[in-house]
């Protein structure tokens, strides 16, 4: 895999308007050859766990095949993948140890969408939102109703929970708290015994793909295992048309990952396509989603010292005319694209270093 890295610095007192890509060591001459790279159709898109998906994706593409087949193809990969404990099998478990997975998808050429959210014992939640989309007079089944509507599709039902999600699990309960009786194995010198060590903290890892097709068509998928250890019934932005996932045939398809609160109150990927509406780059249409979430969010706990929002989020975008552009509210980020010749690594943009 080729890592292109546009070394860059936004300064974060210039993200308003016009101004949000601006910057004062903007490397032109990389972000001149990423751009002719994919200046020809097709591409594909997605977050960096997604390498093997975008092979699959492209690999259908260039045989003709509509991108709303090729993104799910590619997801279905990582869906299944147990060491991917952010998506699908595997997953990470909610707080009661059992595996509830969201995902949705978003067909352009039709503008059509399916959901499931909250589903348990079915790893690709991504096959069952297709179903939803072309067999329902819906766009999202939640719970035991998406189970059921699963079953009735001849979906099999299995234990999503792998050994390993289930000692992660495990490790997060005994550290919970130290007013519980659950305790990780210790010895009787311990004293931090019950804090929640830093490699067991929760986190929200999703896959998110958007990709143009041969036709120059877009489609779009985010899948999920949402959020770790969350409360049970607790659903993120993955499988909301508008916050998760959006695309817009005629302008471009976006998504995100991370923490899937903030872009449920921002809405955030309708935005981004939104923006590219308006003339926005893919990337600079990215950066003001992570701006809006960061200038919108009031609530301390989720503020750093500086007040800068605090948490992760993520967003990854592509228009129709194949540019693709990703950004994160931290520096450090990255984002996939397969244009066609390789899947290549891309440095996102951020708001904060
Ligand atoms: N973005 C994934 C989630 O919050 O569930």
């Amino acid at each position: 895999m080729e890592n292109i890295n546009r070394r860059k610095f936004i300064k974060t007192t210039a993200l308003s308007g016009a101004a949000v890509a601006t910057s004062s060591i903007l490397n032109l001459e990389s972000l001149a050859s990423a751009k002719e790279e994919t200046a020809a159709k097709p591409i594909a898109i997605s977050s960096g766990n997604g390498a093997k998906a975008l092979e699959k994706a492209m690999e259908m593409i260039k045989e003709g095949k509509d991108a709303i087949d090729a993104v799910i193809a590619g997801v279905n990969i990582v869906e299944d993948d147990p060491n991917d404990m952010s998506v699908g099998y595997g997953g990470l478990p909610n707080e009661e140890g059992v595996v509830e997975l969201d995902a949705a998808v978003m067909h352009g050429p039709s503008y059509r969408a399916g959901s499931v959210a909250g589903i348990r014992n079915i790893k690709n939640p991504s096959k069952v939102a297709r179903v939803v989309m072309e067999r329902t007079d819906h766009v999202l089944l939640v719970g035991e109703g998406a189970l059921k509507f699963a079953r009735a599709h001849g979906f099999a039902e299995e234990n999503l929970l792998t050994d390993q999600a289930r000692e992660v699990w495990l490790k997060w309960k005994e550290n919970l708290s130290k007013e519980d009786d659950w305790l990780p194995p210790h010895t009787i010198e311990d004293k931090e015994i019950g804090q929640i060590f830093e490699k067991y903290l929760r986190h929200y890892g999703t896959i998110h793909m958007s990709a143009l097709d041969m036709n120059g068509n877009l489609s779009c998928v985010t899948t999920t295992s949402g959020l770790s250890f969350k409360i049970p019934g607790r659903i993120g932005d993955s499988p909301i048309i508008g916050a998760g996932l959006y695309c817009d045939n005629e302008v471009g398809s976006a998504g995100s990952t991370g923490r899937g609160e903030a872009n449920l109150l921002n809405c955030s990927s309708v935005m981004i396509v939104e923006w590219m509406r308006q003339g926005k780059s893919p990337e600079e249409a990215c950066l003001l989603a992570c701006k809006r979430v960061n200038e919108r969010c009031r609530e301390k706990r989720l503020q750093d010292d500086q007040g800068k929002f605090k948490h992760g989020v993520s967003f990854y975008a592509i228009n129709k005319k194949g540019e693709h552009g990703g950004a994160n509210m931290r520096s450090g980020g990255s984002y996939l694209i397969h244009d066609g010749t390789a899947v290549k690594r891309i440095e996102s943009a951020y708001l904060f270093k």
